[in-house]
């Protein structure tokens, strides 16, 4: 996605339509038209429904066996005893003959994949503008340059750019009264309202090139400076998007012996400077598998354990027969772009038509629109934690397949304009069954949200559609065929259901 189509997409997210208009459509058609055009309705428009109490008739049928849900800790919660204010830690007189701003000189070998050098003594203004002290900026440049092409994208994407950057300033000298913190420091610029960037180019650098915790000395300290963290951590009340982010960094840090994440006051005026600080990155390292998946799938594995442990999550397992496959669906109901708009069809059919083998199926559009699910963290890392099978259309949520068994299958549903997957190194890490080539998408859907359009304009501009149900169930049936140790899929091919009812539970009427 490039920049702008960034911007837009923020924006596009709110269209206003005021809530009391589909109060009416909807208690209207419901009296009208009753439950299949109510639910198109409820498709078009689920993300103000999902604030109103919903009658009866949209919940959708009880699930025979529902996941367990954790919703806590809250991210404030588990986050709290770790924010420490810059004064706590602070050196209180700064005296250093010589403040010079550089970058530190770093073997290649020893240089972060991302190819972004760490800065010494360098100053930050609250508001986000970096300040380069003793240094002119000629000189700065010209070192940015030594260390490379990526550094010098950095250098212009995150702190020099024209659009949403803080901007740098360059002084002589730094004011008696700036803050001054010695040790490393990890500047973080977040990657708002999207959880997947946020992790695949805010955490995803850092998680690929941490030292392995056992590896670490026991008093090792890692200080996250967030840009705006009190915006953010205000934000996660309400804005799940904003949670999973300030969780994402929480559970990075669990990766290090101690954390802390610096917070100073609203009205905090003086400069603060950091004896040695890991520039932000704005687009370095996406996904870089350029380390190699002997180190990158071992640090996806430290991340999602210490994350099960910090939840108090046990290792999770494809199930075997008899418990049936538990299957989430997900049709981006809630969103603006790229949705399902038969989701219902396609999740009665799932619970319904499915017998050899039959599917638990947790329909994640209708839990969202009824409160039910909220998806703050701890909800979706136990959700796919109890997901065996997730179906879904492609988009930020697909992040969190991390936490599924491993061996378990995305069905990743891409659509008409559909982007390429994201999760190859999950699916590395975890051994799932995932195919890219499969693409059930039946006919578009023009969404007055998206522009209108049944063309592939933009990354915002994009159709809705509909999902071929018999070609999904041609997917699903592939995963029947065995793909190494510890595939538990064919098994559920294999057993018979029909006589299992009657064998193992005599006594039981559904
Ligand atoms: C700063 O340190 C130098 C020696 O390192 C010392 O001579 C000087 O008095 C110190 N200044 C202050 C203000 O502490
Ligand atoms: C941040 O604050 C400094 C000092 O008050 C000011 O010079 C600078 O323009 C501000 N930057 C932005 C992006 O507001
Ligand atoms: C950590 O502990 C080691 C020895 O156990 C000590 O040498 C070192 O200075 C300590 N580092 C910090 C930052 O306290
Ligand atoms: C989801 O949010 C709603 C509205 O804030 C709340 O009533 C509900 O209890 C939440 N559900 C969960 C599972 O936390
Ligand atoms: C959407 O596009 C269709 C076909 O081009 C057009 O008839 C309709 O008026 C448009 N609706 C809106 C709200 O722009």
């Amino acid at each position: 996605m490039r920049k702008g189509n960034v911007g837009r997409a923020l924006l596009g997210g709110k269209r206003a339509i005021p809530k009391y208009a589909w109060v009416l459509v909807v208690f209207a058609g419901l009296f009208l038209f009753g439950e299949p055009i109510l639910y198109k309705i409820l498709l078009l428009k689920q993300r103000d429904l999902s604030e109103l109490e919903l009658p009866t008739p949209f919940l959708m049928d009880k699930m025979a066996s529902k996941p367990f849900l954790l919703t806590t800790p809250s991210m404030h919660e588990a986050i709290a005893s770790k924010i420490v204010h810059f004064d706590e830690i602070s050196i209180k007189s700064v005296n250093k003959t010589v403040f010079t701003t550089r970058l530190e000189q770093i073997s290649n070998s020893k240089m972060p994949h991302y190819g972004v050098a760490p800065m010494l003594d360098v100053c930050m203004h609250p508001n986000g503008t970096l300040v380069v002290v003793g240094t002119s900026q000629e000189e700065m440049e010209q070192s940015v340059e030594a260390i490379g092409e990526e550094m010098v994208r950095e250098w212009h994407d995150t702190y020099n750019c024209i659009w949403g950057c803080k901007g740098i300033q360059y002084v002589d000298n730094i004011p008696h009264d700036a803050v001054w913190i010695d040790g490393e420091t990890t500047h973080i610029i977040p990657y708002v309202n999207n959880v997947f960037h946020h992790f695949a180019e805010r955490i995803w650098p850092h998680l690929t090139t941490a030292i392995p915790l056992d590896q670490l000395p026991k008093n090792h300290t890692t200080r996250y400076y967030v840009n705006d963290m009190q915006t953010w951590l205000e934000g996660a009340h309400q804005s799940m998007n904003h949670n999973t982010m300030m969780y994402q960094l929480y559970t990075l840090g669990l990766l290090s012996p101690q954390v802390q994440f610096l917070q100073h006051a609203d009205h905090e005026t003086r400069l603060l400077c950091f004896e040695h600080l890991k520039p932000a990155c704005a687009s370095c390292g996406r996904m870089n598998t350029k380390l190699g998946s002997n180190i990158y799938v071992p640090a996806l594995l430290r991340y999602r354990d210490a994350t099960f442990s910090f939840f108090g999550i046990q290792e999770p397992q494809v199930v075997r027969p008899p418990t049936k496959l538990r299957v989430t669906y997900y049709g981006r109901g809630d969103t603006y772009r790229r949705r399902t708009i038969n989701a219902f069809e396609v999740m009665h059919h799932l619970q319904k038509s499915w017998v050899q083998p039959p599917f638990h199926v947790t329909f994640v559009d209708a839990m969202l629109a009824s409160g039910e699910y909220n998806q703050s963290l701890p909800e979706v890392v136990s959700l796919m934690s109890q997901t065996d099978i997730l179906i879904t259309t492609h988009g930020a949520n697909t992040w969190a397949s991390i936490f599924m068994p491993k061996h378990a299958a995305v069905i990743e549903i891409y659509g008409p304009c559909g982007p390429s997957t994201w999760i190859d190194v999950m699916v590395e890490a975890l051994m799932l069954k995932h195919k890219t080539e499969e693409n059930p998408w039946d006919f578009r859907v023009p969404s007055l949200f998206a522009g209108n359009t049944t063309e592939c304009e933009s990354a915002d501009h994009t159709p809705d559609f509909t999902i071929d149900i018999t070609k999904l169930d041609e997917i699903i049936h592939s995963l029947a065929l065995p793909k190494g140790v510890g595939d538990n899929f064919p098994l559920h091919w294999v057993y018979d259901w029909t006589s299992s009812h009657s064998h193992k539970v005599p006594n039981f009427k559904e």
